[in-house]
């Protein structure tokens, strides 16, 4: 059987091109739905916790009592860092690094704690250890030392035990959880689509999921909350809004939070997000939370005068920044509790690109130099 050749498109950045099959999450752009594995993200987010949607998303089905209590134990059995890894931290401390660049390195290392050849075992060891990573370098980075993980907490209610050594509040392990779950997968997003082409050479899991964390680390995809938050504090009060965000329009910035290459209608995350978000923002912290919904306001009129029928539109991270300041994490944070939720897609999308997927592989469009001769 021959090959039939076809017809190449030019699509920049790959907008509107199906890449592969998934049955892992589908978003519809034009509606502002999400769906994981077959549920509503307004329906799961909420109440699921992070080990059921890892179990979802790992295999296609909700977990039973025991298989979540089995996978809840075997994640936290995995907690505990190679000491190579606590050396590579110190160094990043040292220098200074960003918690981004040394998750990166960290993740690269785990190679050295995988148990077995299989990519769903290097799975777990994945999303099992960047609590542990993110959670220690904060606190190198402080002066201060990392926290044991501790194996009787689930998830999320270990990664805040980790930051500052106290039991977590019942209400923001919620909040974490519901964030976490809200951002676990996404479609072929840039870091996602990064680890499936990793995945699609045939490579290893460790090194999909490395890559993966160097693509979430940019302003255009997970690291858009930080500056973000710090919008609305450079804001401050109500009546500056329109002053500083149209001029941050005039010199050409992008705002932070707003846009999206599928949704061009609210982004769902967004008020899944903020109905997380609101418990947190009540007596003498109401006023923040008004100013960040004004400040988004203020944003989606002036973005509608500056790019008229585009569609720029709320996107998950401005909630994102408003939920993880609520629940305490620093900004420095936002972006790694980011991947913390990222990598249980991405592992899955690996999976899942290694089972049934072909080598991604696409065209170029030539524009260099033509006949020279050396
Ligand atoms: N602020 C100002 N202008 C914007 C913004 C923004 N946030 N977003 C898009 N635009 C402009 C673009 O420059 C473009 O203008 P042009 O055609 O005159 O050049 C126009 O609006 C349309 O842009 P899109 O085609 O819709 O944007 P694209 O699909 O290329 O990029 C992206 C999407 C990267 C998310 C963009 O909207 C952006 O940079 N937003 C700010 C960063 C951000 O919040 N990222 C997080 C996204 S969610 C996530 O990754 C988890």
């Amino acid at each position: 059987m021959t090959t039939p050749t076809l017809d190449p498109v030019y699509r920049p950045g790959l907008q509107g091109v199906i890449a592969a099959e998934t049955r892992l999450s589908h978003i519809d752009g034009q509606a502002g739905q999400l769906v994981i594995a077959g549920y509503a993200l307004e329906d799961i987010a909420p109440r699921a916790t992070f080990e059921e949607m890892l179990f979802l998303l790992w295999q296609d089905r909700p977990p039973d009592a025991p298989e979540r209590d089995a996978l809840a134990a075997q994640l936290a059995a995995r907690r505990t860092l190679p000491p190579q890894v606590m050396d590579v931290l110190r160094a990043a401390a040292a220098r200074g690094l960003p918690v981004m660049d040394a998750l990166r390195m960290a993740a690269g290392l785990l190679s050295l704690s995988l148990s077995d050849d299989t990519p769903q075992s290097a799975a777990e060891t994945l999303v099992a250890a960047f609590p542990t990573i993110i959670a220690a370098y904060w606190r190198l980075l402080q002066a201060e030392t990392p926290i044991d993980p501790h194996s009787d907490l689930g998830h999320a209610a270990n990664f805040l035990y980790m930051l500052d050594g106290q039991p977590p509040e019942a209400s923001r392990v919620r909040a974490l959880e519901t964030y976490l779950n809200t951002v676990i997968d996404h479609g072929f997003n840039a870091s996602t689509f990064t680890a499936r082409v990793i995945a699609s050479t045939g490579s290893d899991m460790v090194a999909a999921i490395t890559g993966a964390i160097g693509a979430l680390k940019g302003p255009l995809h997970g690291g858009a909350p930080g500056p973000a938050l710090e919008l609305v504090f450079e804001i401050g009060t109500p009546e500056r809004a329109e002053a500083v965000i149209q001029e941050r329009l005039d010199q050409g910035e992008r705002l932070m939070g707003f846009g999206h290459r599928v949704y061009k209608v609210r982004d769902p995350r967004a008020d899944v997000l903020n109905a997380a978000a609101e418990r947190f923002f009540v007596g003498e912290h109401a006023a923040f939370y008004e100013l960040v919904r004004h400040v988004e306001a203020v944003a989606l009129r002036l973005l509608e005068a500056h790019k008229p029928g585009r569609g720029l539109q709320t996107n998950v991270e401005f909630y994102t920044a408003l939920l993880l300041h609520g629940i305490g994490l620093p900004t420095e944070l936002f972006t790694p509790a980011f991947a913390i939720a990222r990598v249980g897609g991405w592992t899955a999308n690996a999976l899942e690109q290694q089972a049934n997927g072909r080598i991604m592989r696409p065209l170029s469009a030539y524009t260099g130099a033509q006949s020279r001769r050396w």
